[in-house]
């Protein structure tokens, strides 16, 4: 308890923030019991700060006649929105608090105490520095401590989560070593609201993924609950892999499952050319093309809508996805040879390497080249914003990163 205080004192509570107004923003979801002891410490640890409490509640208990009664003598202003449908669970109460906060600091804290409200000013002071739009209290870093997640099983399951998460993103999280946290600052500001799609529990991550923020952290204990139980769940664990397969993986799943159509459908084309006495070789070579322009239709619809309009001319598009796909399709064979002879694999082995190769070498072409933004890096938006320090490479994987985050939901 006392290493919150020692960075507290480190980092200047005093004087940086105090002027900002900020709004803790609580969800709640069966908290009665919790409600008066965070009230009580809240306001205590933001003394002097122009500072409110608004409460999202889904309770199916009185939590929310509990707030309004605690909140009648409370030293900060109190107030509670309760939501007649509980829409995206935790991380959609969040975001109805982001819309509805009086200020544009917004400091997202658990209802059950099991984050320490004395770390509310550490927070402020640490955004009042200037250099980042998001201020994460982190159970990993120097100081952070997660004895409060309980059994091991649950430390494990989190800690494996992290590290895949950050895997996943490793640009956007590259500074957050808790991008699962729950308690965290965020300027309003800094965020587009309309492009979050919050589900369950994550919402810090579906956040950060969705918005290109400067990330501080701050160590915090992450303590015991106080009353009541936990709402984490194995629906919450599958949930959370579905949102982060949404997220990293829209617009790349949905090339898949078209990548995916179109090799059935070449199947059946070939199939039944053949079974009309067209010759093997006319069959595949019709078949093939056939489904290489019905990609490319399909793609332009579906999966890169959104970018059609910065890139480049039809024509353009097609003959290079076209050109591409061909150069692909004829190299696929001889390159395949080549692994079974040099390599000694199987060649079902082969193939299948050659596939997954293919099919990100596809997508990486399609979303970086096909369909680049043709002002891109020029009009001061913020990839232009890069250091200029980056190598190559990083400039290379950012771009990645950046187009294979945009979302495109299945
Ligand atoms: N409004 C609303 N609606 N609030 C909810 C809902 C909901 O559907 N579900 C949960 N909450 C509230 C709880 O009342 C509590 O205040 C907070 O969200 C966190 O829920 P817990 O049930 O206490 O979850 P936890 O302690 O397992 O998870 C916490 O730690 C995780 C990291 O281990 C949360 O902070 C998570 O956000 C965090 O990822
Ligand atoms: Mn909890």
């Amino acid at each position: 308890m006392e290493r919150w205080r020692a960075h507290a004192l480190r980092v200047g509570i005093e004087g940086a923030d105090v002027g900002t107004p900020v709004t803790v923003i609580v969800p709640t979801f069966n908290e009665r019991d919790n409600v008066a002891e965070l009230v009580a410490r809240s306001a205590a640890a933001l003394a002097g700060y122009d500072a409110e409490i608004l409460f999202v509640d889904d309770s199916t208990d009185d939590t929310a006649s509990e707030v309004e009664r605690v909140a009648a003598d409370a030293a900060i202003p109190v107030r509670v929105i309760h939501r007649a449908e509980n829409t995206g669970g935790l991380g959609g109460a969040v975001v109805v608090g982001l819309e509805a906060a009086a200020a544009d600091i917004c400091i997202v804290m658990d209802g059950d105490l099991q984050h320490p409200p004395e770390l509310l000013p550490v927070l402020m002071a640490r955004h009042g520095e200037g250099d980042a739009d998001v201020v994460a209290a982190s159970r990993y870093v120097g100081g952070g401590d997660t004895s409060g997640l309980g059994t091991a099983v649950r430390f494990g399951v989190s800690r494996v989560a992290t590290w895949l998460t950050r895997a996943m993103f490793p640009i956007r999280l590259a500074r957050s070593t808790d991008p699962m946290t729950g308690f965290f600052l965020v300027d309003r500001r800094r965020l587009d609201l309309s492009v979050l799609k919050p589900q369950g529990f994550k919402i810090l991550l579906e956040i950060l993924a969705r918005n290109d923020l400067r990330i501080a952290e701050v160590p915090m204990e992450f303590a015991e609950r106080r009353h009541g139980t936990s709402k984490a769940s194995l629906r919450q664990g599958a949930t959370f892999i579905a949102h982060l397969a949404r997220l990293r993986f829209g617009k790349m799943s949905l090339f898949a499952l078209i990548g995916a159509i179109g090799a059935a459908a070449n199947l059946g084309i070939m199939w039944a050319l053949t079974a009309s006495g067209v010759p093997y070789i006319w069959a595949a070579v019709i078949g093939a093309e056939v489904t290489i322009i019905g990609n490319f239709l399909l793609q332009e619809r579906f999966v890169f809508a959104d970018m059609r309009t910065d890139a480049r001319a039809l024509g353009i598009r097609f003959a290079s996805s076209f050109a591409f796909n061909n150069v692909e399709a004829a190299l696929r064979i001889p390159v395949m040879a080549l692994m079974v002879e040099s390599w000694h694999i199987s060649s079902v082995l082969a193939t299948g390497l050659s596939l997954i190769v293919a099919f990100f070498a596809r997508f990486l072409f399609h979303s970086l080249v096909v369909y680049a933004p043709q002002r891109r890096k020029r009009n001061g938006d913020s990839p232009a914003a890069e250091p200029p320090t980056d190598t190559a490479a990083q400039r290379v994987i950012r771009a990645i990163d950046v187009e294979v985050m945009k979302p495109g939901e299945l």
